[in-house]
């Protein structure tokens, strides 16, 4: 800890997103703008976060619980009047404090910190982040005097044409000596063309009083892009995952396609990996070394040994061993837990069941509610049918076992060890080791039954069938 505070504005209500979400709550990278801002705070170990909450204030406080301290700001009268709200939590104390916004979520600690150790070391009382932009349409733009020192930042609505070609703009955040700070913004006034207190102007006030002010210039203008509406959204999010996919490629992962894959931030991926195009890692997702996972695979907070193989699969809170392989159109479920060398294939279903090393289910089954050992043999179309519509009860299928096509196990059920289950069986009654169960009802062959039937009800069906060749 250090005498270092963040102030993050998210009063905003974010007319333009069009949305019932507030505007700090939407998502990038599967994470609330807001979230992400104090998250990348948190990375700098600031003795104090304080959220300044208005629009949306009890939905704010609610997904971010205990990560920062919240002020109230009832009525947006601007950035400067919004920063003013943290000072019951911040005014006495010594130190610096970094003004972030909630809704420009792609700034980095590194940043940050840069600009904290150029203010610490010229002794500064205001730093501005800056950032040149070939369009600054609607930003701060900074003025600085003849020998290039900051003079001051001027809105958009308040520029003049000549101010408005400058293309070095106000990112909004800033480093303030914390006393300074707010002791100047109980000095600025709404004498603009918004009728707002603006925060860039205790740059002013600060000067006047001999303050040194200074700026720290980011080289990309990527991280201060805020978000008003769904296309800068949309914008955020793609560099988000742009920046996901160079991180993993730069630890010896390998995309066929970057661009059409989305990986979040929780994600762990070991190298020599590939990942094919269409794929989504979600959540808390660890993926190890050499596993191959292909075109249009989702996996959500699931781990997966190394060497695994995913064809074109849904994956939910599961876990599957090394060298397992699954898919193509395989969906596990939460609690899904596979062993080594399994092999779950075209159109299975498993869910809240384990299946234990070289076990395989090739073909449309569904496995759920179930422990399965070793080397069993799941054949086409074997449905696990758990639910009763009131209870759902388990099975346990011994290593070995070999249940035949189209069964149907009702559980509770106990298949033993080496047993078998016949094809086409319903069985609802313990199978012992090495017997097998069957219950089907045995075939009848009627002799005859084309002439008898089909014929004498369509007497033109046979000329017909000839006629065809
Ligand atoms: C502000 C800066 C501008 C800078 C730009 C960078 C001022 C006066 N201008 O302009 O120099 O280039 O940011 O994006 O500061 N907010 C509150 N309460 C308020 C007002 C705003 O919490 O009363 C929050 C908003 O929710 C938003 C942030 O502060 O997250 C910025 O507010 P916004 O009105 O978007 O500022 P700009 O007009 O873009
Ligand atoms: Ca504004």
């Amino acid at each position: 800890m250090n005498n270092r505070y963040a102030v993050i504005l998210a009063a905003g209500k974010g007319t333009r997103m069009k949305s019932k979400t507030y505007k700090v709550l939407h998502e990038v990278g599967h994470k609330a703008m807001v979230e992400r801002v104090i998250d990348t705070a948190k990375q700098l170990n600031f003795s104090k976060i304080v959220t300044v909450v208005g629009f949306g204030a009890e939905e704010v406080k609610e997904r971010l619980q205990d990560k920062s301290d919240f002020v109230l700001q009832e009525e947006q009268l601007g950035t400067g009047h919004a920063v003013l709200q943290a000072s019951p939590l911040l005014a006495d104390l010594k130190g610096t404090t970094i003004v972030l916004y909630g809704d420009t979520p792609m700034i980095k600690a590194e940043t940050i910190e840069a600009m904290l150790r150029k203010h610490e070391e010229e002794k500064a009382k205001v730093t501005v982040l800056t950032a040149n932009l070939s369009d600054p349409y609607g930003y701060g733009r900074i003025l600085r005097d003849s020998k290039g020192q900051l003079e001051d930042v001027v809105e958009e609505k308040d520029a003049t044409s000549e101010q408005k070609k400058i293309q070095e703009i106000n990112t909004g955040i800033y480093a303030f000596d914390n006393e300074v700070l707010f002791e100047a913004l109980t000095k600025v006034t709404r004498d603009n063309a918004q009728g707002e207190y603006y925060l860039p102007d205790v740059i002013n006030i600060v000067k006047e009083e001999g303050g040194i002010v200074t700026t720290y210039q980011t080289e990309d203008s990527d991280e201060i892009l805020g978000v008003n509406d769904r296309q800068a959204l949309a914008k955020v999010n793609r560099l988000f995952y742009d920046r996901m996919t160079a991180y993993w490629m730069d630890q010896g992962v390998e995309f066929m396609d970057p661009k059409t894959v989305y990986i979040d931030d929780d994600v762990q991926i070991g190298p020599d990996t590939v990942i094919e195009n269409n794929v989504q890692l979600l959540g808390h997702t660890i993926i190890g070394e050499d596993v191959f996972i292909g075109a249009n695979s989702i996996i959500r907070d699931s781990k997966l040994g190394d060497r695994v193989e995913i064809f074109s699969s849904v994956i939910e809170e599961s876990e599957i061993g090394e060298e397992s392989n699954i898919g193509p159109m395989s969906h596990l479920r939460p609690n899904a837990k596979l062993g080594k060398g399994v092999h779950v294939g075209n159109f299975v279903e498993v869910k809240n069941a384990t299946l234990g090393d070289y076990t395989k289910a090739g073909h449309l089954a569904y496995v759920g509610d179930a422990d399965l050992g070793t080397h069993i043999n799941v054949s086409a179309g074997v449905i696990f049918a758990n639910y009763d519509g009131y209870h759902k009860a388990r099975s346990a299928v011994g290593d070995h076992a070999f249940i035949g096509s189209n069964a149907n196990v009702i559980a509770p059920m106990n298949i033993s060890a080496y047993s078998f289950v016949a094809a086409g069986s319903t069985v609802y009654q313990d199978i012992p080791e090495r017997a097998m169960g069957i219950a089907r009802a045995r075939q009848v062959n009627k002799e005859g039954y084309w002439d008898k039937l089909a014929v004498s009800k369509n007497p033109e069906h046979l000329k017909e069938d000839k006629d065809n060749g």
